[in-house]
């Protein structure tokens, strides 16, 4: 299968600040990557990078084969890349409905954006029973959960998730991650970074460790959770 998302030799910085150095990476349909590290390594940089959010950068990317290098973000998301990041982007004053509304409002045709948030808020049935509640009174799992069904009505091939379980407690971290995998069983690509390195592993597909602006590794996910590099510096003292 051809990927949707392929990274060649990203580099990328802030400033006269080298953070990314030479990146290579691909995503395919239906498919989890995740890439784990330390703080500071890189991993926020390099989705920002890959939705032009970085002021310097050099490589290539693109989607599906089609170069989107020099596209700004607006016009990814139309191509189809989603991206939700570190920090909470619900609109906390709308209701979820009226997120959800906003999160498709590509979809010119008002009866079928009613049909799309319905079928949405079927698929979460947490926001279905309060879609009429302000969004910035949802719990930070809720919220996040909201997040991830408002890219849906973007229709995006890739999704990237900057650390979607930051600040859950452990069984909103499940439920966040069952609508990853809901993602993925459509057939989205998933991009993702965690620092929840064994839950985020034990649903990833493939991952990589990002280390001082490097991949140092990729492989499969239930091959890293055994390594004994990983095991030792992100899931020894857990
Ligand atoms: N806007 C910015 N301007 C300058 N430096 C930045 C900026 N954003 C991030 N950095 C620096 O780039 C480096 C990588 O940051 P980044 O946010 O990508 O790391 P991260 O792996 O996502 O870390 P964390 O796990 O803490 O989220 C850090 O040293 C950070 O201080
Ligand atoms: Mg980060």
């Amino acid at each position: 299968m051809s990927p949707i998302l392929t990274i060649e030799d990203l580099s990328a910085g802030y400033g006269g600040r080298a953070i990314l150095d030479g990146v290579n990476l691909q995503v395919h349909p239906g498919e989890i990557m995740t890439i784990i590290g330390h703080n500071g390594a890189g991993k926020s940089t390099l989705l920002r990078a890959v939705f032009n959010l970085v002021p310097s950068r050099s490589g290539r990317i693109s989607l599906e084969q089609r170069d989107v290098w020099a596209l700004p973000s607006d016009r990814l998301l139309l191509a189809g890349i989603a991206y939700i990041p570190q920090h909470r982007s619900v609109f906390p004053r709308l209701t979820i409905e009226e997120n959800l509304q906003m999160g498709g409002y590509l979809v010119r045709d008002k009866a079928v954006l009613a049909d799309c948030i319905a079928r949405v808020l079927d698929l979460f049935p947490i926001l279905k029973a309060r879609a009429g509640q302000y969004a910035g009174l949802m719990s930070g799992g809720e919220q996040r959960m909201l997040e991830i069904a408002r890219t849906l009505l973007q229709d995006p091939k890739l999704i990237m998730l900057d650390e979607p379980s930051i600040g859950l407690a452990p069984k909103m971290v499940d439920a966040v991650f069952d609508n990853v995998r809901l993602l993925r069983a459509q057939g989205k690509a998933i991009l993702m970074v965690e620092q929840n390195v064994k839950k985020a592993l034990s649903i990833s597909d493939r991952a990589g460790v990002m280390e001082l602006g490097s991949l140092r590794i990729q492989d499969q996910a239930s091959r890293l959770i055994d390594d004994e590099r990983v095991v030792r510096l992100y899931l020894g003292k857990r």
